[in-house]
Order: structure tokens, then sequence, then C-alpha cells
């Protein structure tokens, strides 16, 4: 029996496809290298010693997807494929609104249809809108900001509406904080089309060279530097948490909401400091005006799944830096070879 990873050549999927191979999973990877490369399977293998199944398709093809469905023993699916960039949601909400939410009721209807009752959700922090306190926890009110963080509350409140009316659908809904950091092996990691949009991308696009400086937006911000504080987590404990959730819905629990964060909120200029001493590289950056819709602050309360799923961040901010320039440092094109 295998599971479904829509989206695993992608960051936080290829990471997430490692995890299962190593927790002895048999995997099998959709993607429709839209915003990751072929290159990935290649080092997902020299990792694992295990080459993924992969099939080439937008999930919203649902009668390639019903193919994929048919061929394979599926047991469940985790489902990391999206469009994720914020600004982008904003000049393009029809594509967004498309991509994400067509894309996930073919999948569910397929998994229907096959009687595959085990699903994983990528969602996001961004749910909790601008959060009256910190640390958040699951039961905060949801709201969004832009057409992305939408598409993530969508499916959420579909997926609840599902599972409430079907008892043998199990749901693991997983809201990240700040993804970041690299497998180990400095050969996956983050590969953003074009300019960065997040943080630590663009610091490790400054220390390679590729970028001049860094701005920080804003230090005006109700918070200890002035600077927004967030909560990263290493990329490898979030894939680890994938995996825990999976073991979670072995025990058919219907619909299940969790955290995955560190609990600690560090600011930009903590972030740049640390990356600075992690990485021997001075960061130039200078502070400019806020960023239209940014929050001053956003940290988990992580400590539902750690009791209910036995899983906790293992990494600090020092291997995040540490993971996060190796792999831009060997790989400063990211895939293109
Ligand atoms: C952003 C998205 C969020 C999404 C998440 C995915 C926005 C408004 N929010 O979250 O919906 O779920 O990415 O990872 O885009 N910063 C700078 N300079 C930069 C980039 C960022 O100062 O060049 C600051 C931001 O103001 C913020 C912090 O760094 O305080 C983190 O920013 P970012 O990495 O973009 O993540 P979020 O804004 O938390």
């Amino acid at each position: 029996m295998a599971v479904l990873v829509t989206g695993g050549m992608g960051y936080i999927g290829s990471h997430t496809t490692i995890s299962l191979i190593e927790a002895g999973q048999e995997v099998i990877i959709v993607d429709d290298l839209s915003n990751s490369s072929v290159v990935v399977l290649n080092r997902i293998e020299a990792i694992t010693g295990v080459r993924p199944k992969f099939y080439e398709l937008n999930v919203m093809d649902e009668s390639a997807l019903t193919q994929v469905f048919s061929e394979n023993e599926i047991e469940s699916v985790i489902h990391f494929a999206a469009y994720k960039a914020v600004g982008e949601s904003v000049e393009k909400p029809l594509e967004y609104y498309t991509n994400n939410i067509v894309n996930t009721l073919t999948l569910l209807r397929v998994m229907k249809a096959h009687g595959v009752h085990k699903f994983v959700f990528s969602s996001s922090a961004t749910v909790y809108g601008d959060p009256h306190k910190c640390p958040i926890t699951e039961d905060f009110p949801l709201s969004t900001t832009n057409p992305y963080g939408s598409t993530k509350l969508m499916i959420e409140d579909m997926l609840r509406d599902i599972a409430k009316a079907d008892a043998t659908f199990n749901v693991a809904i997983l809201r990240y904080f700040n993804p970041v950091g690299a497998h180990k092996s400095g050969t996956i990691g983050e590969e953003p089309n074009g300019i960065p949009n997040n943080l630590m991308p663009y610091i490790t696009k400054v220390a390679v060279g590729k970028l001049s400086r860094l701005n920080v937006f804003g230090d005006d911000y109700p918070t200890h530097d002035g600077t927004g504080v967030r909560d990263y987590i290493h990329v490898v404990d979030l894939a680890d948490g994938h995996v825990k959730a999976l073991q979670k819905l072995d025990e058919l629990p219907g619909l299940v909401t969790y955290n995955l964060g560190t609990g600690n909120g560090l600011s930009v200029l903590d972030l740049v400091k640390a990356f600075s001493e992690a990485s021997g590289q001075e960061i130039p950056y200078q502070i400019v005006a806020r960023r239209a819709g940014d929050i001053a602050m956003c940290y988990a309360d992580a400590s539902l799944a750690n009791k209910e799923l036995g899983w906790t961040a293992k990494y600090g901010v020092k291997e995040m830096c540490e993971d996060s320039w190796r792999w831009q440092s060997n790989n400063p094109n990211g895939y293109e070879i």
C-alpha cells in the first residue's frame, strides 16, 4: 500500500517524501513541475536509495489522476500541490482559486471513488489572519487577508464539512508556521521562482551574491526590536510531522488539526544575525516601509501536536540557517544543471 504525495517534487513535498521513505513507506509522487524540477527525483534517490514512482500531471486532470489510483494500491494521500505566493494570488485570484480549490475537489472526488479515506492537508498559519495574541492555539478564530490564504481556509472548511458528513473520512489538517532549512545533504532545498518573497530564501540569495541587500519590511512593529516576529521551523521537522500525522490517521480519528511550529518567535533581525553567525556571511540590509498585509507577530503553541502525535520540533535556528546555507551555497543556481 502506498502514500500518494501531490506536489512531492516541491520544497516541503520532497523533504516529506524522504521522511516517508525512511519510515518504510512506499511513495508515489504526482507533480506538474510548475514550480519544481524533475532533478529532485534523482536527489531523492541519491539520499534514500529509492526512486519513487513519479507521474507528471496536474491534479485537476481527473482522468489522469483516476489512472494513477487505478494502477496503484493507494492507502492515503498527502496533498501539497498548490500555488503559494501571496502577492501573486492578489494579482491572479482566478488562477489561485481555480488551481488550489479545483485540484483539491478533484483529488477528493477521485479518492472517494477509489475508497481512499486518509488525507493529510497542507494548510498554513495564514488562516489565523492577524492573531489577537501569541502563542496561537488551534482554536483561535480563523480569517484571511489574501486569495492564497482564502484558498487554504476554504479547503479547511470543505474538509470539515466532508468529515462531518462521512464518518469513514479521516483527515489531518496541518497548519505550518514558517518553513526554512533544507536536507542535511545540501542536495534538496527551497528554490522559489524569480525573486523570493519569503525571508530565508531572500537572505540566502543575498549571501550567495545573487541579490545585493535585504530589505527589512518595517522596524516599528510592537516587537522586541521593531521587526516582524515569526515561528521559523526546519523543513525536516515539518516533514517528520507529516509522517506522525499519517500514523495518527491509522487510529481513524476523523478530523484532526495541528499547528506545526517550534513555539519560538524570532524577529527579522534575529534571523539575519543567526544566519550571519551560522554561515560566516555578512548580510547587508536596509530598513524599508512595512509590506502591505504583514502582521507584527505570529508564533505557535505546538503542544497539541506534541500531546497527540508525539511530535516536537528538534532543530533550532542554528541548524535552520546552516542547512539553508549549505543548500544555497552548493546550488547557487538551484536545480538548474
Ligand atoms: C508569508 C505569507 C503567508 C504564507 C507564508 C508561507 C505574506 C504577507 N504572508 O508569511 O501567507 O503562509 O509566507 O511561507 O506574504 N521580510 C522582510 N524582508 C523580506 C521578506 C520578508 O523583512 O524580503 C519579513 C516580513 O515582513 C516578515 C518576516 O520577514 O516579518 C517573514 O516574512 P515571510 O518569510 O514572507 O513570511 P510571512 O510573512 O510570515
